[in-house]
């Protein structure tokens, strides 16, 4: 058998990661071939590189290069470049991850060769059109061969959506065995100076509905520089979001005002390192709601829905939206030391990838 992994994007590497490795634990299996397949949608050593570093992922098999673009342009990019991959490979299977551009682009492209797809972390719903991601999991889960979901909420999503009870697999999040992997390593990383146990919060933002419209941005630092008066934010910043906060002339303030500290976008291990001994995240990031559920630390989600919310109900993430009020409220009332119980979703347990794998290797 064999199978073409896909991976394209930051939020990517770290699904495919305990993939991979489970399906090397397999090596000795006949006729079992896997190959890599990095699409290039990030591209940037800080977005690509150090993630392939620090999770130990073997160097991809194959590199696509597709680069930045618009949706369009990007998508259209992958699809040219896999096709011949595909053609050349012609493998059994074509496993994608999360729900990226290069998600749906690769399950399309197979697709339409006759090639098999699974779909780990499929299933996820925020119900909001305006995401493409949310175009991309609705693609991707309308073609899949294979379902592989993460939460029951997820399992629901697709049984509503008509989606055969055969093709969908509850396997837990290869998101957390990668995290539960690394903890320890990343929590034994030393602090950046001046930075103590407990006495930070993490800021990450990259949304196009976040960071694309001035008003927005404007209004959500206001906000943010409020809470930073009250304890120092680290905020590794994606590469959109520094070009926004230069057009939107908001660079040279944060810069001089260090309550909230600008930083390079972090590879995994000092992230994760830093997430873990945080006072709290804010955030409008997907796996990020996950990771801070496992984690134990107050999350709170600069979104107006959530595809994660098995997160929300019984996790630590808290929902916001944009709106200043609820995001100061939720910050302040954690400063003012509310806790509220929170648990991690069945099957988080590491495992999945194990799961995913005996699966596949198993199928007719
Ligand atoms: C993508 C995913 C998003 C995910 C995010 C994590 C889609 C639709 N979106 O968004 O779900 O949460 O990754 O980061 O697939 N850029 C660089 N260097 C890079 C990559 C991007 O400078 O290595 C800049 C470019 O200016 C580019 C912009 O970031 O135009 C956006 O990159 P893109 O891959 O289109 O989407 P993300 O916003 O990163």
């Amino acid at each position: 058998m064999k199978f073409l992994l896909v991976a394209g994007a930051r939020p990517n590497f770290m699904k495919i990661a305990p993939i991979m490795e489970a399906f090397r634990k397999q090596q000795h299996r006949p006729g079992l071939e896997i190959r890599l397949v990095h699409t290039g949608q990030h591209y940037d050593p800080k977005m690509s590189n150090g993630f392939f570093e620090d999770l130990n992922i073997p160097h991809p098999d194959i590199n696509l290069g597709v680069g930045s673009g618009t949706h369009a342009q990007q998508t259209a990019r992958v699809m040219i470049a896999f096709e011949e991959v595909c053609l050349n490979d012609r493998p059994d299977w074509v496993l994608v991850v999360g729900d990226v551009n290069s998600t749906m682009a690769c399950t399309i492209t197979a697709k339409k060769l006759g090639i098999r797809v699974a779909h780990v972390e499929a299933g996820l719903r925020s119900n909001d059109m305006s995401m493409p991601e949310e175009i991309n999991r609705l693609c991707t889960d309308v073609l899949a061969d294979l379902l592989f979901t993460t939460d029951p909420i997820a399992d629901q999503n697709l049984r509503r959506e008509g989606v055969a009870e055969e093709k969908i697999c509850f396997v837990g999040n290869t998101m957390i065995d990668t995290l539960l992997l690394h903890m320890d390593r990343a929590r034994a990383l030393p602090l950046p100076e001046g930075l103590r146990d407990g006495g930070f919060a993490i800021l990450t933002l990259h949304r196009p509905g976040n960071v694309d419209h001035r008003e927005t941005l404007c209004s959500l630092f206001a906000t943010l520089l409020e809470i930073a008066r009250r304890i120092p934010v680290v905020f590794p910043a994606h590469p959109r979001t520094v070009a926004r906060l230069k057009e939107f002339g908001l660079l040279d303030q944060l810069q001089q005002d260090d309550s909230i500290r600008l930083l390079e976008p972090l590879s995994y291990l000092p992230f994760i390192g830093l997430v873990a001994h945080s006072r709290m995240v804010l955030t409008d990031s997907g796996g990020i709601q996950e990771e801070t559920t496992v984690l134990r630390v107050p999350c709170i989600t600069m979104r107006p829905n959530t595809e994660r919310p098995i997160t929300c109900e019984i996790g630590t993430n808290i929902l916001t939206g944009s709106d200043p009020d609820r995001i100061r409220t939720a910050a302040f009332a954690v400063l003012d030391g509310a806790v509220r119980p929170s648990s991690i979703p069945e099957k988080w347990d590491g495992k999945a990838a194990e799961r995913i794998v005996n699966v596949l290797l198993n199928v007719e």
